[in-house]
This record gives structure tokens, sequence and C-alpha cells, in this order.
């Protein structure tokens, strides 16, 4: 944990020497086939995870690796564009490391999207779904370990992880911007193999809408700093198990893109609404 801790500050302290005059109010996390979207955020800057010494690189296609820094409606955004996964062979605490590093620098919020199979049969590919709660099946948590006691409590509580007020304003942007908003319970899955029938049938029995391999880690961890957490599924493909169809990761990228458009559009009647909450 000592030398994760030390990679953090590494890359906080070159964030903060590059850029004195800025610090974010929130973080928007886009995931897979989402991340050409950073730049509808107007940025001032960009930077390859690469650049920042610290950061940790993601090394999946659909998975850009670039943080844009964005001053949109009055709101400072780190937008990361590429996420590390736990199937990438990456430690948990490398797959919420750039998180961390964001939100220590003063990010109050994170916003996380997820490319995700829909397990409720009612769902449909293309839309998105508000994340109300998830189920962490990764077996894995970031906070195992010494706990950083800077960065949180020993045992952080986990009864509200998506903030019931940013649900809120979310639910009121998508009804505004007249884009449908499923809700439901994500499951967050290790990867990188999809589900079998039995389990896509199990996972659904536990209580999952929405299927990933993403967003568990990085919200127990946003959690852990006080951070508030916001999450939006974005249903790439549907998961029935008795009439299972095959799924791939490039079918996954391709709805993603045509999800991008109404995802962009939430995002933007949702980010100001989240300004207006720490005024
Ligand atoms: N399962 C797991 N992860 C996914 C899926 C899925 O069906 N779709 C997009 N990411």
């Amino acid at each position: 944990m000592i030398a994760e801790k030390n990679k953090v500050y590494e890359a906080l302290g070159y964030l903060e020497n590059q850029f004195p005059d800025f610090r974010p109010d929130a973080l928007v996390v886009l995931g897979s086939g989402l991340g050409d979207q950073a730049r509808e955020f107007k940025p001032f800057a960009s930077l390859d995870y690469g650049v920042v010494p610290g950061f940790v690189n993601s090394t999946i296609a659909g998975h850009e690796g670039t943080l844009f820094l964005c001053r949109y409606q009055g709101l400072a955004l780190a937008v990361m564009s590429g996420r590390v996964h736990l199937y990438e062979g990456r430690t948990p605490g490398e797959v919420v490391r750039n998180l961390r590093v964001i939100g220590l620098w003063g990010a109050k919020t994170a916003v996380l999207t997820n490319a995700a199979g829909a397990l409720n049969p009612l769902f449909s590919t293309g839309s998105i779904m508000l994340v109300t709660d998830h189920i962490n099946m990764t077996g894995e948590n970031p906070l195992v370990g010494e706990n950083v006691h800077e960065w949180g409590p020993r045992f952080p509580d986990m009864s509200s992880v998506y903030c019931p007020e940013l649900r809120r304003l979310a639910s009121g942007a998508a009804l505004d911007a007249k884009i449908s908003l499923e809700k439901g319970v994500y499951m967050g899955i290790k990867g990188p193999s999809l589900e079998t029938p039995a389990e896509t049938k199990a996972f659904r029995k536990l209580g999952a809408d929405s299927i990933g391999m993403s967003t568990t880690l990085e919200a127990a961890a946003a959690r852990h700093l006080g951070m508030r957490v916001l999450g939006f599924s974005c249903l790439t493909n549907k998961n029935l198990p008795d009439c299972m169809a095959e799924t791939s990761h490039e079918e996954i990228l391709e709805q993603a893109h045509k999800i991008n458009r109404d995802l962009v559009t939430l995002l933007q009647e949702t980010l100001p609404r989240i300004s207006r909450l720490d005024a």
C-alpha cells in the first residue's frame, strides 16, 4: 500500500505543478468505446496517461488513455478517456489509482460510465441505465491492505454508494433531454471472458440488471475518499440465459459508439446541475 500511495502522490504532485490554477470539481470516467466524447467538454489540456508519472495506462482497444482537463459550464472537469481493468492483469490499487489522484486533487464527484450487458430482460440494447447500486463480484477490493487514513476510514460505509441527490439530478436531466433512462443494479465481474448462460441466470437471480468489468472498484475507492458517485451503464448487448446470443468485444464497442450521442447529451445536461449542488 505504501508503494501505491507514493505513486498516487507522484502523479498528484505532477498535475498540481503543471496546472497550478486548476482544481477539478468532478471526474468523469468514459468507458469502453465512449472515450471519444471527451472533446465535447471543450478541454483546454489533454495529457496521455504515459506522460503523467505514476499514472496507470490502459492497454485495451476502445480505451484511449488520455486525461482531458476542461472548464465546462462553470465546472472544472477532469475527463478520463480510458480506464484500467483487473482483466489486464492490474492490481486493484492500479485499477483505481488514476481516480484517486483526481479525487485527492479536489474532485468531489465521480461520474463513472461503462459499457455493459443488459441482464434485465425489459431493458433494450442501445439504452442507458442509471446505476442505483452495485454487486462487486470481482472478488477484489482496492481497500485491502493497510488503510491510508488521509484517504478515508478502514471500513467505509457502502449503504448509499450512488448518491441519491445526483441520481435525482440525472433523472431530471434525462427527462428534460428526452432520453429514456433505465434504473438498476450493476454487477462488476473480473472478466475478461463474458458470461456463460448459467452465470447469466445466476447473476440475474442475485439481483443484477446490468453487467460489466469495471466501476465497482472505482466506486469503492471513490466512496472511501468521500466522493459522491454517479454511474451510467450504456447497454451494448443483451444477455438472456435461455437464448444467449454470441457477443464480441468489437460488437460491444460498435454499440457503445452508437450510444455515445445520448450519453454526451445526458452528461451535458447533468453536469451543470452538479455545480449547483456545491453552490
Ligand atoms: N458482460 C460483461 N461485460 C460487458 C458486457 C457483458 O455482456 N457487455 C459489455 N461489457
